[in-house]
């Protein structure tokens, strides 16, 4: 099988304006760092000893975050491991998981390791699901919202309906939701066949840390206790994330500021003739007048400006851009403008 090719990670990474992984630009909450330093002390003496198994004091900061009993919340190693352990609780060999193309194809591979059957679902020109059956057998249904590379987000009423037809798990894949102003959390309450997952990669600048979640259902959150790796967060990890989830003030601020550099390039993009995507993501997916994406990557690339080309004949006319400081989006619209 063919391995998932995650976005580029340049070792120069500093003589880059990195925008092709939808990491956040802002550092993490000062508390983070704080948290980071007081659990590993002066002698790393913390780290002899195995950290707690069930992280349960960030499942009792998450529950109360999003307003469900601990027992709804599993903390994991990146919102990637959770995906992972999902389709091995619910897929076996030979058993079919489905998702929308384009999305997160990382899904796809995680069903191939388990040997599951993949199906993908289409989008209409108006960005809805095409032929999605009446009742979808399929044991688990994947749904990126807000989409990525897309960025356009679902409304929880739609969701509700593709609950309804999943006769399977429906996974409200949120990676991006802290940057939209809808969630399908209500219906992880309403329905005992949807889990939403969240990572804190995006929102709060830690995908250097690997932190993620899963809220559902109890019963569906102890298949996933018994897959995971005992340990599957670190000291360290553990620390930095309930500090980053207590910092209310601080994240809404981050994410206030992605949120408007997002719209002002937006607006300006389309100011230079470009087509681009509503974003409900810290990213927008934007296409040049001429419909070449890789030949404004490449002029991009040249000035040290890293953005995302996905070869796909679906997305090639296009490029996913993550949305960095103004300054950086400036100097971004700048080398757009140059390249023409
Ligand atoms: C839609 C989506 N889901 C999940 C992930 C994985 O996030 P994490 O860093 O929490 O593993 C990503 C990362 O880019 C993503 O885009």
């Amino acid at each position: 099988m063919a391995g998932y090719v995650p976005g580029y990670q340049p070792p120069d990474i500093a003589s880059w304006i990195k925008l092709n992984t939808n990491e956040n630009p802002y550092p993490p909450s000062p508390k983070v760092v704080e948290a980071v330093l007081a659990e590993l002390g002066s002698d790393g003496a913390s780290l002899r000893t195995y950290p707690s198994a069930s992280s349960q004091s960030l499942r009792e900061i998450a529950g109360e975050l999003y307003g469900f009993d601990p027992s709804w919340v599993i903390m994991a190693n990146g919102s990637d491991e959770v995906l992972n352990n999902l389709i091995r609780a619910f897929a076996s060999e030979g058993e079919e998981i489905g998702y929308v193309h384009p999305s997160y194809s990382y899904y796809a591979t995680l069903a191939e390791i388990q040997g599951a059957k993949v199906r993908t679902f289409t989008l209409s020109d108006d960005l809805w699901i095409e032929r999605f059956p009446e009742r979808y057998e399929g044991k688990l249904f994947f749904l990126t919202t807000p989409n990525s590379p897309l960025g356009f987000a679902y409304s929880p009423g739609y969701i509700e309906r593709l609950a309804q037809r999943c006769s399977g798990m429906l996974v409200v894949d949120e990676a991006y939701a802290d940057f939209s102003d809808t969630t399908a959390l209500e219906l992880v309450r309403k329905y005992d066949n949807v889990v939403v997952t969240r990572t804190l990669s995006k929102s709060y600048a830690l995908a250097g840390m690997r932190l993620g979640l899963a809220i559902a259902r109890p019963e569906v959150i102890a298949a996933l206790d018994k897959i995971r790796d005992h340990y599957n967060l670190d000291r360290l990890a553990q620390a930095a994330c309930g500090a980053a989830l207590l910092d209310r003030e601080y994240f809404r601020e981050a994410c206030a500021n992605v949120v408007a550099t997002r719209e002002w390039f937006a607006g300006e993009l389309a100011k230079i003739g470009y087509s681009v995507i509503p974003s409900s993501g810290n990213f927008v997916f934007a296409s040049p007048p001429d419909g070449n994406g890789r030949r404004v990557y490449d002029g991009l690339y040249e000035r040290k400006i890293l953005v995302r080309h996905f070869s796909d004949p679906l997305l090639a006319h296009g490029l996913r851009i993550s949305i960095g400081t103004r300054e950086e989006m400036e100097t971004t619209l700048s080398a757009l403008q140059d390249i023409g």
